[in-house]
């Protein structure tokens, strides 16, 4: 299949360093809970939390969305939970893109039974084209309306994912 860059590896640097600063700032003297949604969040996940100037812990939660390859049903279950206790700490959900919101609806509910003080989001793509849950975003990386995007964690069938850049398959 065809691609083309629409993020280059420098641009992701750039905005992940800007939004660690912000991160930093907002949650200084809190230590909160980063929680990253597995599995395409790992290299923004990684890339985020060593840019951040405060301390943090660190859990991870997995979302399994069941639908056709390019398309995602809303049907969402959790397969792997956080493992260290969220009541009463201020929790940063990671993720890598949100797009029709479905996941993150799903896991911000799970996540508030459990408790927590706070709940806010990261996202690196907010992609906006198919969203049918609304969902609050405090960080984000960039919005794009639309296209399929592969690279830095975002998969095609598994593929692309360690792509340094995000491209657009087309
Ligand atoms: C992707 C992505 C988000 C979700 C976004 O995960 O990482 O978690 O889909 O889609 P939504 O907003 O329509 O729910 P996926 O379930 O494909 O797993 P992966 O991270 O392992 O690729």
């Amino acid at each position: 299949m065809e691609r083309e860059i629409l993020i280059s590896p420098e641009d992701i640097r750039k905005r992940v360093k800007d939004l660690a600063a912000k991160i930093s700032s907002d949650y200084g003297g809190k230590e909160p809970i980063l929680v990253g949604i597995l599995n395409g969040v790992v290299f923004f996940f990684s890339d985020l939390v060593r840019e951040l100037t405060i301390p943090v812990k660190i859990d991870f939660i997995r979302a399994a969305s069941y639908g056709s390859q390019m398309t995602s049903s809303g049907t969402v279950k959790i397969s792997k939970d956080v493992e260290i206790s969220v009541q009463g700490k201020p929790v940063l959900l990671i993720e890598d893109i949100v797009d029709t919101g479905s996941t993150l609806a799903h896991i911000i509910d799970n996540i508030r039974n459990k408790g927590a003080d706070s709940v806010k989001v990261c996202a690196f793509i907010d992609k906006t084209e198919r969203r049918t849950k609304a969902v609050p975003i405090h960080y984000r990386g960039f919005e794009i309306e639309e296209g399929f995007l592969v690279g830095y964690g975002l998969d095609y069938n598994e593929q692309y994912r360690d792509l340094p850049g995000i491209y657009v398959l087309k």
